[in-house]
Order: structure tokens, then C-alpha cells, then sequence
């Protein structure tokens, strides 16, 4: 079965930041850990076996001190001119100068076995000279090896009061005499003290038989421990460098240490550390380093969290509009400050929607024209046809009431009241006549036009109506003003009916009437019809060239004069505007093409305010 997760985007960016700091983090800390620790071992190492070389030496310059006194004493007990009591008194005055000899054996194949010892030392921690015999019975001297040339040394503590060794050394004698041995039994004071003096490195120092001679712990060398568990001891003591390290394991721990010959007696200076020790640093190191990448991460955790957040935030809210847009809603706008692709994404979001909004308005737009365009094409037929069923029985009507009239005398009642079919059936004549206009039921014939002569035969017929009215008309006519492909007549019948108009909402105050003709560029012809009347409501702008419209009392107008004139434009391909401003006035504005054949403009002598009136006067006012 498939989990359908969702995993956010901001998670995902986190998730990548946390896997590359980690990575990062640790390896910083696994190669800065790797170096101190390498960095560490070297050190231990070269300060094991330093401290190991420093400790041989002064072991062996200690040795031979020794060795150079026990000479003395053996040169003074071989003595044979001097009295018995003369050598106790010197031997005496040794032991008190060498303080560290505690006794001296004498091995003489010819006078056997001569011991010396210093009882002042001896006796008060309870030792005496068979407890001397006892040990030397227990743990003899190679005798024949030392005399052969070697120098032995060996642990010979016999009481924890007095950690000691026993040097044993060949000694020639007078000339002539078979060579002896001399031993010393020296105590170990001051090579404990060597071996004392760290008490981070433990340093020890072990005899030719392996056992501990001197030691940082005492305890080792009363107790005459074995050193068993140093590997390759031999080979170590056999060593020709000085200073040889090793790091090995004993009783579960590991150490490091450095080890160096001494010279004088063969003997074997070490010193270790444990490993848990040495690298105690190493470790506080990795720990702190640890704590350290485990901030960071969080810090990270918490700043990748906040960037992430941030990163996000214009995509959500992009979606969230994206979804506003999919129901309809185009003024969403976004945010797009941010210099980035987001910001650059939310501008072209905002771009698209803006665009969006204006297309639906310019639909909706369309929509309403379409729609009023289909009206007014269903009124146009249904106009056409209810005229043409109308028209001929008019006609009957109008011609039969002006028969009756020619034959009544003028006064009569009857005659008054044929007057009255006859002016009423002439009125619905003319809006039958109009309805048939307005259908497009009649064949213009389109031929170039000078728009000066159509309004100026359009102002011939309204001049006396205006007149009366109070109404001034202002003309403004371009002087090179190119023809217009149109029907002369339409034309006028459209300035009529707007002058027309213009008086009647002036309801008989005076006014003006401003009209203007000039051209707008190499395609187009402009007329303005401004009056100062009172202006039209914006509620009922939209409305005005819809048939039947009208403000006016019934019986005053048919409000078929504004619908028609749009006709007629439109029929000209042309357009008609209104710019009105209630209170102030209304501007009609007729934008009609220039005729393609002639574009030159027309020879003509018109001067401002002079009217050229034509010969056919138009018959469309109503
Ligand atoms: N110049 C104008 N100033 C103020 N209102 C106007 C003006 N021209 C037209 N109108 C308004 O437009 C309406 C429609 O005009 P339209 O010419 O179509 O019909 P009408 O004048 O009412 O009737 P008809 O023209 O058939 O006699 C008018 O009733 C009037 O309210
Ligand atoms: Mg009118």
C-alpha cells in the first residue's frame, strides 16, 4: 500500500540544511579529534621515553657513586697493615659518610666470608646479622658469574623499614690473591625518590632478574614484585636507542611507556602512563567538540527552521491565491518584495491576475454590447414588421382625412376634428417612419460626404427653433477638413435629433450649443456637440440609446431619437460617446472614418459663423 505523506517543502529544506551541517559538523570534529589524539600520542611518547632516558642516567651516575664507594669500603677491609680496631674505627667513619650503606660482605676465597654493618641503623628497626645469613642462605649470590666480571644487582629488601638493594661487584685484592666479591647492601632512598618524582608518569626500575628495584608505589618494592607482564622484557633491556616506547595492556588497562637501559648493572628504567590518562584531554576534547556540534546543529535546527519558514512563506501564500484565482476572485494581489525568483514569480502572479480582471471586465463588457446588440436586432425586426403592416393602412387614413378636409368648409367642427385625425396620423407616420430607420429597413446609398454642408443644412433647420428658445449656437469647423463616406441625410437627421435634444433639456432657459468639427488624424473625423444643460444622471447613461428610453412626459417624446442616431453611426462605422457631468452639461462626441477614395479635403469658402444651407433640407426631425 502506498503512504500518502505530505512533506513540506520547509521540512525539506531543513532536513538537507541538518544532513549538511551534520555532515559537516562531524567530520570537523572526527579530524580535529583525530589530530589531537595523534598529536597527543606523539607527545606521550617522546615525553615517556624522555623522562625514561633522564631517569636511566641519573640511575646510572647513582650506581656508580655506589660502586666507587664500595670499592672504598673493600679496599679498606683487604687492608691487611692496619690493627683490628684501627679498621672497625675507620669502616666506622664509612658507614657514617656513606650513610646509605647498611653492610658490606666480603667474599674472599682466602678469608672467606667477612661482613661489615652498620648496627646504628640496623638495630632500631630490628634487623641483625642473621637475618642477613638467613636471606643470602635463601637467595644466594652467583658468585662465580660476578667473578667472572659481571656486576649484579638485585632487590634485597628485608624489612619494609628498609627498602634496600645489594650491589655485588668483582674485586681483584693485592696483587697475587685469587679475585673476590664484594657486596654492598645500600638503601634504596634515593633512587625511591627518583622514581617518586611524578606522580602522573609511573616510573620503575627493575634488576637483571626482572624484579622491581625501585618504584613510584613503595608497597612494589618491599613486596619484590616480578615484573612479568612487561612484554619482550628482554629485548627492552637489550635495547641499543635509548628511550624505546611501547604501548600495551596490563590488567585490562592500557599504557604507554618509555623505557631505557641502565648501563651500570644492566638494569632497566621504566616509565608508563595509562592510556585513560594520557588521553584524558583527548577525550574532554571530544567531548567538548560534541557539545559543540550539538549547538550548532540546534542553532542551525532553529536558524534553517526560520529560513525555511521564510523561504515558504510567498510560495503558501502564492498558493493560497492561486486557489482565490481558480473561484473567480482577481483582486488578489501579493507581497513581492523579496529580490528573488519568489519575487519575480509574485509579480508575474500579480501581472496575471491584474490582466485576468481586465479581461473578464472587457468580456463582461462584450457581453452587455452582444446582449444589447441582440436587443435592439430583435426590436429592429419586430419594429420592421409591425411598420410595414402599419404603414399602408396610415397611409389610407392620412390621405382620406386630407380628401375630407379639402371638402369641409375651414371652421367647422367636423372639419376641426379631421384636422386632428390628419395632424395625429401624420405624427404616427413619422414615428412609423422612424421605427423603419431605426430597423435598417431602407437602402442608404453611402457617397463622400462633406460634413460641413451636412451641418450646416442640419443648423438651417433647427436655427429658428433654437432661436426662439434662446439657444446660441457656437461653431468651431476645421478649415481642411477631408470628406467622409456617409449618407448626407442620415448624418443630419443624427445632429438634428442631438440639438434637438439639447434644447429640449435646457426646458426653455437659455444656453449654448458648441459644435465642433475637426479632424483627429489620417482616418478619422470628429464632431462635438456640447450644451451647458443640465446634464444626465449616471444611472442612466448606460441607457440612453435604448429604444423607447426617454424622460420626457408622455406624448413628448418617443425616445427613439438617441437609438436611432446610434444606428446611423454605427452604420457608418462609426462611434458615438457622452461625456456628461450632471449640473454642468452634456458633450456628445461622433467619431466618423474619412472616405478612402477622396482624402483630400474639400474646396471650400466657409468662414466662422457663416452657414452654407442645403438644397434638400433633411425631412428626419421629429
Ligand atoms: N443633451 C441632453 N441633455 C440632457 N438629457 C438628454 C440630452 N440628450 C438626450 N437626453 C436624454 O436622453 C433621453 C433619450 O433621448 P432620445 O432622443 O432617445 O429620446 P427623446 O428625446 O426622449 O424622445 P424623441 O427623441 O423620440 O422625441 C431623453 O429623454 C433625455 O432624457
Ligand atoms: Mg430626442
Amino acid at each position: 500500500m502506498k503512504l500518502n505523506i505530505r512533506f513540506p517543502i520547509r521540512y525539506k529544506i531543513l532536513l538537507i540544511l541538518l544532513v549538511v551541517v551534520t555532515a559537516v559538523v562531524s567530520t570537523i570534529t572526527f579530524t580535529m579529534a583525530n589530530l589531537f589524539h595523534s598529536d597527543k600520542r606523539s607527545y606521550i611518547h617522546d615525553l615517556t621515553s624522555l623522562i625514561a632516558v633522564h631517569s636511566a642516567k641519573e640511575a646510572d651516575s647513582l650506581l656508580e657513586g655506589y660502586h666507587e664507594r664500595l670499592q672504598v669500603f673493600a679496599r679498606l677491609m683487604y687492608n691487611e697493615s692496619l690493627l683490628q680496631d684501627q679498621k672497625t674505627e675507620l669502616l666506622k667513619g664509612l658507614f657514617k659518610d656513606f650513610d646509605e650503606f647498611v653492610a658490606v660482605t666480603l667474599y674472599d676465597p682466602k678469608s672467606g666470608v667477612v661482613a661489615v654493618y652498620d648496627v646504628n641503623q640496623l638495630i632500631p628497626i630490628g634487623l641483625d646479622r642473621e637475618r642477613f645469613d638467613a636471606y643470602r642462605e635463601k637467595y644466594p649470590l652467583p658468585l662465580e658469574k660476578i667473578r667472572a666480571g659481571e656486576i649484579y644487582i638485585e632487590n634485597s629488601t628485608l624489612s619494609e623499614k628498609l627498602p634496600s638493594l645489594t650491589l655485588a661487584i668483582p674485586y681483584k685484592g693485592p696483587a697475587g690473591r685469587t679475585p673476590g666479591v664484594v657486596t654492598g647492601t645500600i638503601r634504596l632512598d634515593r633512587l625511591l625518590s627518583l622514581a617518586g618524582r611524578s606522580k602522573v608518569f609511573e616510573t620503575f626500575l627493575l634488576d637483571g632478574q626482572g624484579t622491581i628495584l625501585a618504584h613510584t608505589d613503595v608497597k612494589k618494592v618491599i613486596e619484590r614484585l616480578p615484573v612479568d607482564w612487561l612484554p619482550d622484557i628482554e629485548s627492552l633491556s637489550n635495547q641499543q636507542s635509548a628511550g624505546t616506547t611501547k604501548e600495551y595492556e596490563h590488567n585490562g588497562t592500557g599504557f604507554v611507556g618509555g623505557f631505557s637501559e641502565v648501563k651500570f648493572g644492566s638494569l632497566l628504567v621504566g616509565v608508563q602512563i595509562a592510556k585513560k590518562a594520557a588521553f584524558l584531554s583527548t577525550k574532554a576534547l571530544i567531548n567538548d567538540l560534541l557539545w559543540v556540534a550539538f549547538g550548532l546543529l540546534l542553532v542551525s535546527s532553529m536558524f534553517g527552521l526560520l529560513w525555511a519558514y521564510r523561504l515558504t512563506r510567498p510560495i503558501q501564500r502564492l498558493s493560497h491565491a492561486a486557489k482565490l484565482v481558480s473561484k473567480g476572485n482577481f483582486d488578489v494581489q501579493i507581497d513581492a518584495t523579496s529580490r528573488d525568483e519568489i519575487g519575480s514569480l509574485a509579480t508575474s502572479f500579480n501581472h496575471m491576475t491584474s490582466e485576468l480582471k481586465s479581461r473578464e471586465k472587457a468580456l463582461i463588457e462584450a457581453n452587455e454590447k452582444l446582449v444589447q446588440s441582440e436587443k435592439l436586432s430583435a426590436f429592429g425586426q419586430l419594429s420592421a414588421g409591425i411598420a410595414h403592416e402599419v404603414k399602408n393602412p396610415l397611409t389610407g387614413i392620412l390621405g382620406y382625412a386630407q380628401l375630407s378636409l379639402r371638402k369641409l368648409d375651414n371652421g367647422t367642427p367636423l372639419h376641426k376634428n379631421i384636422s386632428v385625425i390628419e395632424k395625429e396620423a401624420k405624427r404616427c407616420k413619422a414615428i412609423i417612419e422612424n421605427l423603419m430607420k431605426f430597423a435598417r429597413q431602407e437602402q442608404v446609398e453611402f457617397q463622400d460626404t462633406d460634413l460641413i454642408d451636412v451641418a450646416g443644412d442640419a443648423l438651417a433647420i433647427v436655427d429658428h427653433q433654437l432661436s426662439i428658445n434662446r439657444i446660441k449656437v457656437i461653431k468651431h469647423f476645421d478649415p481642411e477638413l477631408p470628406l467622409i463616406s456617409g449618407n448626407a441625410n442620415q448624418i443630419q437627421q443624427v445632429l438634428i435629433n442631438l440639438m434637438i435634444n439639447a434644447q429640449q433639456a435646457m426646458e426653455g432657459t437659455p444656453g449654448t450649443i458648441a459644435l465642433r468639427i475637426r479632424n483627429c488624424n489620417d482616418k478619422w473625423v470628429e464632431v462635438w456637440l456640447k450644451d451647458n444643460g443640465p446634464g444626465i444622471d449616471k444611472d442612466i447613461q448606460d441607457k440612453l440609446f435604448e429604444p423607447f428610453f426617454t424622460t420626457k412626459k408622455s406624448g413628448k417624446g418617443t425616445g427613439l431619437g438617441l437609438s436611432v442616431s446610434y444606428g446611423i453611426i454605427k452604420e457608418h462605422n462609426g462611434k458615438i460617446l457622452i461625456h456628461s457631468t450632471p449640473g454642468k452639461g452634456t458633450t456628445f462626441v461622433i467619431v466618423l472614418p474619412i472616405s478612402r477614395s477622396k482624402q483630400a479635403s474639400s474646396e471650400r469658402e466657409t468662414t466662422e459663423g457663416q452657414l452654407a444651407i442645403s438644397k434638400q433640407p433633411s425631412s428626419a426631425t421629429r
